[in-house]
């Protein structure tokens, strides 16, 4: 199938590995001109290099802090600067630590917003009055079934996501008018850094091995295995493309079904 985006312009946050590195990978396979952010420069520069000799894409760098709105609104504009248009964006970000509500501290849930949500605000707000200029574009949040079905040992992510599934229904209700679709995909448990991350620390606090703790993931959900960072990316390059045009709003899960809810 051709995905219709040749040459369309692409933003994808935190991308120097894991979800957002694939993402960018899938958007430059389709041909889309790309602009990659992260904190660390020399793992996103090694990312960028990767994808432009696998694919030959033209790839932009800019390492930033996606909690630092200045920082991502001079990215956006020197995208608009660089490429003279943004047609795709991809908002993404790490994610919050594992820990109970008693092991919180205040300072953990203005972090975990800043980092997920208001992230996410930053890229909407400088990307999406592009779009709506253009008549056209695809704004995707990455976030985490957690939307649907709370997560072990995750509060802070549990309830910080569900206000981005809130921002993103609303501004694809706000936005739909001009050509512009906002959705939602929501990872299960995949095959990243991240994952290895929180299988060790929930191991150490159980007293038991890393293998236990992903097995366990793994037995939950229907296809009893973890992901892999192309299979989620793969959606969300088709709902960036020109043959997803009547999906908006939405937040689906990519997680071998681990939701057990019927929706
Ligand atoms: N993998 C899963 O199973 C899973 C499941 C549900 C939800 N999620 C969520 O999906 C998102 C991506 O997960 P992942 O597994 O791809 O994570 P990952 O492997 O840890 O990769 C995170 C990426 O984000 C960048 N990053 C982190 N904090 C950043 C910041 N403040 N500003 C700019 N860039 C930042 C990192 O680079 P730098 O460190 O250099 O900045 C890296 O490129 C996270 O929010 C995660 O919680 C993942």
């Amino acid at each position: 199938m051709d995905l219709g985006i040749k040459d369309r312009v692409a933003v994808v946050a935190a991308s120097s590995r894991g979800l957002g590195q694939a993402v960018a990978r899938g958007l430059a396979k389709e041909g889309a001109k790309l602009a990659l952010c992260a904190r660390a420069s020399a793992p996103m520069d090694a990312a960028a290099e990767e994808i432009r000799r696998e694919t030959g894409a033209e790839v932009m760098t800019r390492a930033l802090d996606v909690t630092d709105y200045d920082a991502v609104r001079g990215f956006v504009a020197a995208v608009v600067e660089r490429f003279g248009r943004l047609d795709i964006c991809v908002a993404n970000a790490g994610g919050p630590p594992a820990k109970s509500f008693a092991e919180t501290t205040m300072e953990d849930w203005r972090a975990a917003a800043d980092l997920n949500l208001m992230s996410t605000v930053y890229f909407a707000k400088e990307a999406l009055p592009v779009m709506q200029r253009q008549q056209w574009g695809r704004f995707i949040a990455i976030t985490s079934v957690a939307v649907k079905q709370p997560v072990e040992g995750l509060i802070l992510s549990n309830a910080v996501r569900s206000a981005v599934s809130g921002l993103i229904k609303t501004l694809a209700n706000e936005y739909g008018r001009y050509g512009v679709l906002v959705n939602n995909v929501c990872p299960g448990y995949t095959a990243t850094a991240r994952l290895v991350e929180l299988s060790h620390r929930l191991a150490e606090k159980e007293g038991v091995d890393a293998a236990e703790i992903e097995a366990r993931w793994a037995r939950q959900t229907a296809l009893g295995r973890v992901g892999r960072p192309e299979e989620f990316a793969d959606l969300v390059v088709f709902l960036a493309s020109e043959r997803a045009t009547y999906i908006t709003g939405a937040s689906i899960a990519v997680d071998g079904g681990l939701v057990k809810g019927l929706y």
